[in-house]
């Protein structure tokens, strides 16, 4: 088709691709071109902006390497992971509420026998022993489900940020009992800045926002037959509970982490203070997958 006006474009482009045979392909890509054309004739980019953009999102894939994903955190502190993971599991249907995977999971964490630590190297903070079960809409306890958990350490960093953790440290993968219970010990997290050294951090300075996400441990937890679960259980007294900078916080996923100011731990060589969390898990029935990891 010769263009005559610009008025043109965004039909002869669908016309173009009108003979896609996958019908989704179609559909998304269709969808796709009418709402960036409409979100170009609003905002009327002028060269130097369009070249602003380009350039942006050759930079997230440039600095997306194998600690880091710069593409998965453009799309979570624009709200986006959020909102597909949220039109994909709604919330107040009997299940727990989702919340997005991050750029940290790692895919291959050690598993473990219940109650097992995920200190895999000298880490600071006050120990934290964490306990639930995992149930079904019905609230029959599920066996046999696979707890995979993961967290930043007390100062705010994950295992392969931090030359000082063991490699796999405050990651740990475990199988529910016969009650569907699971239980762990670790140290209680700290909440931290996402990377800021990317051009998402430059995005992120240039519209004065903090970067910090609340303090939170994250679950992934898979049956077959039930739909995988990707949550964050977050401490309710956390900094910037209010204001996640990925837009994570869901009401009925803020744990309350509870301070012991003495003992008896759940474990004999803990003296002092110590924090526990109790959170029970309930799955939709559904297809199990797994993600692609982010990282390696
Ligand atoms: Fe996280």
């Amino acid at each position: 088709m010769v263009i005559e006006h610009e008025s043109e474009i965004t039909g002869a482009v669908e016309a173009a691709m009108a003979q896609t045979p996958d019908a989704r392909l179609r559909e998304v890509m269709a969808a796709f071109v009418r709402h960036s054309h409409a979100f170009l004739r609003e905002v009327r980019p002028t060269e130097d902006e369009f070249e602003a953009g380009m350039r942006f999102l050759v930079g997230i894939g440039q600095a997306t390497s194998e600690v880091k994903n710069e593409v998965v955190l453009a799309a979570d502190v624009l709200g986006i992971s959020t909102l597909v993971g949220l039109l994909n599991n709604p919330i107040g249907c009997g299940q727990t509420a989702a919340a997005l995977l991050g750029p940290f999971w790692r895919g291959s964490a050690p598993r473990y026998p219940l109650g097992a630590n995920l200190v895999q190297s000298p880490t600071p903070g006050l120990p934290l022993f964490v306990s639930g079960a995992v149930r079904d809409i019905d609230g029959r306890p599920l066996a046999g489900a696979d707890v995979d958990v993961w967290h930043a350490s007390p100062v705010g960093l994950y295992d392969n940020q931090d030359p000082e953790q063991a490699d796999m440290n405050l990651r740990g993968l475990f199988t529910t009992d016969a009650e569907g219970r699971f239980r762990f010990r670790s140290v209680r997290p700290a909440g931290y800045p996402v990377p800021t050294d990317g051009p998402v951090g430059d995005l992120l300075r240039a519209q004065r926002r903090h970067p910090y996400r609340p303090a939170h441990i994250h679950f992934m937890i898979t049956r077959p037959g039930f739909k995988t679960l990707i949550t964050q259980i977050f401490a309710d007294d956390a900094d910037h509970l209010e204001t996640d900078v990925t837009f994570s916080v869901i009401r009925s996923i803020v744990g309350h982490y509870t301070l012991h100011e003495d003992g008896p731990a759940p474990a004999p060589d803990v003296e002092g203070a110590f924090y526990t969390l109790q959170y029970d898990f309930v799955l939709e029935p559904g297809e199990m997958r797994i993600p692609i990891p982010p990282i390696a």
